[in-house]
């Protein structure tokens, strides 16, 4: 799967989510997330993000590696609920992301 981590926490771009084949990257808050069951790995996504928040989960930066955990944490809770669009935005983010510091700039 791909993950998407700290540089789109407070930015979600979202050009990520007009790529995805598959509909399987979800809204939260402050970050969107990608769904491990749902990714089919096609990678279209990875290129279009403009601040390049997205990995391939075996390439996510270390100083991330909180947020490949995220992801699937995100997750486990949600389960699969086979489409972003359909299910709409989730209302918590994951406490790595929640606990991310705001931007004041
Ligand atoms: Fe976030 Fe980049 Fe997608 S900022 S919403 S991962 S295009
Ligand atoms: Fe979609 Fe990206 Fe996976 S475009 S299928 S989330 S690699």
């Amino acid at each position: 799967t791909y993950v998407i981590a700290q540089p789109c926490v407070d930015i979600k771009d979202k050009a990520c989510v007009d790529e995805c084949p598959v509909d399987c990257i979800y809204e939260g808050p402050r970050k969107m997330y990608i769904n491990p069951e749902e990714c089919v790995d096609c990678g279209a996504c990875e290129p279009v993000c403009p601040v390049e928040a997205i990995y391939f989960e075996d390439d996510v930066p270390g100083e991330w590696s909180a947020f490949r955990v995220a992801e699937t944490e995100f997750f486990a809770e949600l389960g699969s609920p086979g489409g972003a669009s359909g299910h709409g935005p989730v209302d918590e983010d994951h406490p790595v992301v929640a606990g991310q510091p705001v931007s004041t700039g």
